[in-house]
């Protein structure tokens, strides 16, 4: 079997009680008893596996993704990145920061390298190792992969892990085109972040580049 059809038979989503990380098992027992009403649980990706387009962010926000069991959800980040989806024609209908919102993916899915709410936002480097493997199975899954758009360096660096290739060759740098693969290129980004947005390390306008960027190679 080959590395890619080895990871597709694993699971793409862990398990609603994942025990791998015990601080992200106790941060989310906490959050159970004192949200009974919130998701609490890894989330899952959203959007089709036969998407050309896989967006790959950090981790569920506390408040956002965690709560509602959507990536990027209700999370602060979650207003730019659906607004360019829509306008890029990767999204249709009205993002209103609940999943039931109707708001559809076209042609691209959206997971996090950490499916489990970290606390303060900061997964540890062993919890997004032990993660590694269902982002392995994501993309494996995702016959049509033709691009990844990595949210960060996190995000990055999980992602050429996942793909089983050398960080040390792939750098993550905003704006940057890896051709992964034959068939795949991998996209860099500034994480569209509440923090990022604020201070200008990431505008709009940088975003939306991105996205064009991706477009023209889907169109290609
Ligand atoms: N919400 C997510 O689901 N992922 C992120 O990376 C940030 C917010």
């Amino acid at each position: 079997m080959s590395a890619r059809a080895d990871a597709a038979a694993k699971a793409a989503e862990p398990a609603r009680d994942c025990p791998f990380c015990p601080r992200l098992v106790a941060f989310r027992e906490r959050n159970r008893a004192q949200a009974p009403a919130w998701f609490n649980a890894p989330v899952p990706g959203f959007g089709e596996r036969a998407a050309r387009l896989l967006i790959v962010g950090l981790a569920p926000g506390l408040k956002g993704a965690n709560r509602t069991g959507r990536p990027f959800t209700g999370d602060f980040a979650g207003d730019l990145l659906y607004q360019t989806l829509i306008e890029f024609d990767f999204a249709r209908g009205e993002y209103a920061a609940r999943p039931d919102d109707g708001l559809r993916l076209l042609d691209a899915r959206i997971t996090n390298a950490v499916r489990c709410v970290p606390p303060e936002n900061k997964p540890a480097t062993d919890e997004i190792r032990a993660c590694n493997g269902f982002l392995a199975a994501t993309i494996a899954e995702m016959q049509c992969l033709a691009a990844i758009v990595a949210l960060g360096r996190i995000a990055h660096d999980a992602a050429v892990v996942a793909l089983g290739l050398k960080r040390a060759h792939t750098p993550f740098a905003h704006g940057a085109m890896h051709r992964v693969a034959q068939r795949l290129t991998l996209f860099d980004s500034y994480h569209c972040s509440r923090y990022n947005t604020n201070t200008g390390v990431l505008t709009p306008e940088m975003f939306r580049a991105v996205f064009a960027a991706v477009k023209a190679h889907l169109s290609n």
